[in-house]
C-alpha cells in the first residue's frame, strides 16, 4: 500500500511516498526558514505564504521522484495538528481535497507521534527491507523539539501513554532562546551544538530545576541562568561563548538522558526511541549511547533527514492509523 504523507505544521512544506509503513520511496522537503533568521523565531503568516505557494510543486516532486503517478496512491496522510493554524491549513486543505478528487482515504497524523514514528522508517535508496531492523515494543519515547518535549510510554503503535513533559519552554526552543540571548543566530540548536563540539569540558554549569521524582522536564530556569551569567560576564575578557554553549547543552541533554532512561527502568522497557529536531544533537547521540550501554537499552535515532520535520514520518505512521 503506497500512502502519500504531507506535512505542513511549521516552516516547512513536505511530501513524501511511503510504502507499507516503512519503505520511503520519496521524501521531499522544501524550507522557508531563511526567512524567517532576521526576525529569531518563525513568522507565521510567512510560513503559511510560502506553504500555499509551494504545496503543489512539493507534492509533484515527491510523486515524480517515486516514479508512481497519482493514480497509484492508496491513500493520503496528513499532518493535522499540532502545529500553526493556518499551515495546517495549507496542508490540511490540499490533501483534503486531493483524496475527495481521487476518491481514496484522508488519514489525520498527530506530529508528535510521528516524530517518535520515524524510527520505523528506512529509505529504500539506501536500505533494504531485509536489512532494516525493526525496533521492539514495548517502548519509551522522547520527543524533542521546537514546539514540544514530550515522553510516552508505547505499548503499541496505536497506544501511546503521555508519561512526561515540559511545564514551561520546549528543549529546542530554550536551545533557540539561548543562542539569541548569546547572539548566535536563528535556529539555536545546530550553531550550540557545533560551538560545544569545540570544547570537552566547561568551567561554568547552569543548572535547573530537576523536578526529581517526575518524568516532566523544565528548562526555563536554565535558559535564565544563561541570561544572567551572560549580562554579567558577556562583555568581559575571559568570556567564551564555547564555554557557555557547552554548558547550556549539557544541563539540557544531562536532563532528557537521566529522564529518559528513568522512564525506561519505570516502564521495564528495553527500547528508546528519540524524535524530532533536537535528536540531531551530537552530544545528546552521545551521551545517551553511553548511559544506555550501561542498562542494556536499545536506543534508535531516525536519520538526520527524519530528525526534522518531513513527510515520511507522517505517510508511515498513517499506515497504521487507516
Ligand atoms: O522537530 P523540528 O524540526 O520542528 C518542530 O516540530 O519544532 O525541531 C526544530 C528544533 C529547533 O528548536 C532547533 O533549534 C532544534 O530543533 N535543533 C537542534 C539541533 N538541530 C535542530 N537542537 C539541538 N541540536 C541540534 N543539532
Ligand atoms: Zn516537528
Amino acid at each position: 500500500m503506497k500512502i502519500l504523507g504531507i506535512e505542513t505544521s511549521c516552516d516547512e512544506t513536505a511530501a513524501s511516498i511511503v510504502e507499507n509503513g516503512s519503505a520511503i520511496l520519496s521524501n521531499v522537503v522544501v524550507s522557508s526558514l531563511k526567512e524567517h533568521s532576521k526576525y529569531g523565531g518563525i513568522i507565521p503568516e510567512i510560513a503559511s505564504r510560502k506553504q500555499l505557494e509551494s504545496i503543489d510543486i512539493v507534492v509533484e516532486e515527491a510523486l515524480e521522484s517515486s516514479k508512481i503517478g497519482l493514480k497509484e496512491v492508496d491513500a493520503i496522510a496528513v499532518t493535522t495538528h499540532p502545529g500553526l493554524i493556518g499551515s495546517l491549513l495549507v496542508g490540511y486543505s490540499f490533501a483534503r481535497a486531493l483524496s475527495a478528487s481521487l476518491n481514496i482515504p484522508l488519514i489525520e497524523v498527530d506530529h508528535i507521534k510521528a516524530h517518535i514514528y520515524a524510527n520505523f522508517l528506512f529509505d529504500t535508496k539506501t536500505t533494504n527491507l531485509k536489512d532494516f531492523k525493526r525496533p521492539k515494543l514495548p517502548a519509551v519515547g522522547l520527543v524533542v523539539s521546537g514546539g514540544h518535549t514530550s515522553l510516552y510510554f508505547i505499548k503499541g503503535l496505536n497506544d501511546f501513554k503521555l508519561i512526561g513533559h515540559t511545564l514551561d519552554d520546549a528543549a529546542g526552543e530554550a536551545f533557540d532562546k539561548v543562542a539569541r540571548i548569546l547572539k548566535l543566530g536563528y535556529p539555536g540548536g545546530p550553531i550550540i551544538d557545533k560551538l560545544s563540539q569545540k570544547i570537552e569540558k566547561a568551567g561554568i554549569s547552569f543548572k535547573g530545576a530537576p523536578l526529581e521524582g517526575t518524568l516532566n522536564f523544565s528548562f526555563s530556569g536554565i535558559k535564565t541562568a544563561v541570561l544572567y551569567y551572560y549580562q554579567k560576564h558577556g562583555q568581559e575578557e575571559g568570556f567564551s561563548v564555547e564555554q557557555c554553549a557547552w554548558a547550556f547543552q549539557d544541563s539540557v541533554i544531562t536532563t532528557l538522558v537521566k529522564k529518559s532512561l528513568a522512564a525506561c527502568k519505570k516502564y521495564n522497557a528495553d527500547t528508546l526511541l528519540i524524535g524530532g529536531g533536537v535528536a540531531a544533537n551530537s552530544g545528546l547521540r552521545k551521551m545517551l549511547m553511553i548511559e544506555s550501554g550501561r542498562m542494556n537499552i536499545d536506543v534508535r535515532y531516525p536519520a538526520l533527514s527524519l530528525c526534522i520535520d518531513n513527510a515520511a514520518m507522517i505517510a508511515g505512521y498513517g499506515y497504521h492509523l487507516k
